[in-house]
């Protein structure tokens, strides 16, 4: 195991608001020194750091590498044939998949601008606070680069040419490739709309690529796929919501185009699981631990990295605003954690070391401690303030 330590003090850790993790004070992890410090934005660095031509306006600064044992590689080379036989089933051909344009007004067509004007029109009954979770949600998805990156640090699986045959790479370039039609679709809607500060957003966009993601998943394929199985249910669970809003304010293509998101996510979401329902099988210990590690860390979110140039606190903003609206919250969090724990069947696990049966019981308690702990913090919540997102001209919304 590789450790990269750096004697940069510690700042914020993974995130106090609710999306994807427990609130700072209910923090249930451990306090080990490997955990991950992020810096604030660029302007708040210091003189030192002006004389750097670049540098990501946020970084991580400890980070634990290469944590599988290396025989286990050989797990992953001996998967190669189940792959192509039960995860490459899951992706669709792209003859069948459907596309951004087939959801947006058609510029070829004479009608094209009337098609803008009633997107413009229906958006208009959408609140501020939706959009600003709507368009987290696309920077999120934009940020497809880091997740194709990200993929490919797992040891076993990686696309080690960018071409490789292999059925793990070429699972991961066609995920990819599905997965870049979430971003494109929503952010052309959102470009139509009018109602939103392109520029800002993009700038968001080009920040949150730049500083990358940090996941924990220290180039281990078990970690990995337990945060993508998480992750996947968690997209489908936000814009399953996005699009439930849509609807209820009245814009049925924007819950039309939301939903087909979702069952992407969906299926994504199958996918991941089936390969950690395998590493279950093979090897339950090791599949276990690696479980219990993941929702000790907890899990970050993709775009926990997230700065527009102006807020510090951005990503923490944007998922209090989705936690009021619903569209992803710390119930979900704990509703996600107990689907996996079911899909695997976590509690019926036998012929556990004394440490996997450790991970079984803190695996099969978690979600329950949770929910008792986020109802009592909800009791002692204070009075929400009101702040002004950059992305739609420095409106104020309520958090
Ligand atoms: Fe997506
Ligand atoms: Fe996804």
């Amino acid at each position: 195991m590789a450790m990269k330590l750096s004697p940069l003090a510690y700042q914020s850790q993974y995130y106090p608001s609710s999306i994807g993790g427990l609130p700072t004070s209910l923090n249930l992890r451990s306090p080990k020194f490997y955990m991950a410090s992020t810096l604030r934005s660029a302007s708040s660095k210091g003189v030192e750091n002006l004389k750097k031509p670049f540098s990501p306006p946020r970084e991580v600064h400890v980070q634990v590498t290469h944590s599988m044992p290396q025989q286990k590689i050989e797990i992953f080379k001996s998967l190669e044939d189940w792959a192509e036989n039960h995860l490459l089933v899951h992706l669709k051909p792209v003859e069948k998949c459907w596309q951004p344009q087939d959801f947006l007004p058609d510029p070829t067509s004479e009608g094209f601008y009337e098609q803008v004007r009633e997107l413009r029109e229906r958006s208009k009954e959408l609140p501020d606070d939706y959009f600003v979770v709507l368009v987290g949600d696309m920077i999120t998805e934009e940020a497809l680069p880091t997740y194709q990156t990200m993929l490919n640090t797992l040891d076993g699986t990686k696309d080690e040419t960018g071409a490789s045959p292999t059925s793990w790479a070429i699972w991961t370039r066609a995920w990819t490739a599905e997965e870049n039609r979430h971003g494109d679709l929503l952010n052309k809607y959102l470009y139509l709309s009018g109602r939103v500060d392109m520029r800002q957003i993009e700038k968001t966009i080009q920040y949150l690529i730049g500083s990358g993601m940090d996941p924990r998943t220290e180039n281990s394929p078990y970690l990995g796929f337990i945060y993508t199985s998480f992750q996947e249910r968690a997209t489908f669970v936000s814009h399953g919501n996005t699009a439930r809003l849509a609807k209820e304010h009245g814009d049925i293509k924007l819950a039309q185009i939301c939903g087909t998101i979702a069952a992407d996510e969906k299926r994504h979401e199958t996918a991941y699981t089936k390969i950690v329902e395998k590493l279950f099988e093979i090897d339950p210990d090791g599949t276990i631990l690696a479980f219990a590690d993941m929702m000790r860390k907890k899990i970050a979110m993709p775009a926990h990295l997230m700065y527009d140039g102006r807020d510090d606190n951005l990503f923490d903003h944007f998922s209090a605003v989705a936690q009021r609206l619903g569209v992803y919250t710390a119930k979900d969090y704990a509703d996600i954690l107990e689907f996996l724990v079911g899909r695997w069947n976590v509690d019926n696990i036998t012929g556990l070391s004394g440490e996997g049966r450790k991970a079984q019981d803190y695996l099969c308690n978690l979600a329950p401690r949770f929910r008792r702990l986020e109802e009592r913090a909800q009791g002692r919540a204070k009075q929400a303030p009101t702040i002004p997102f950059s992305w739609i001209f420095d409106r104020q919304v309520k958090l």
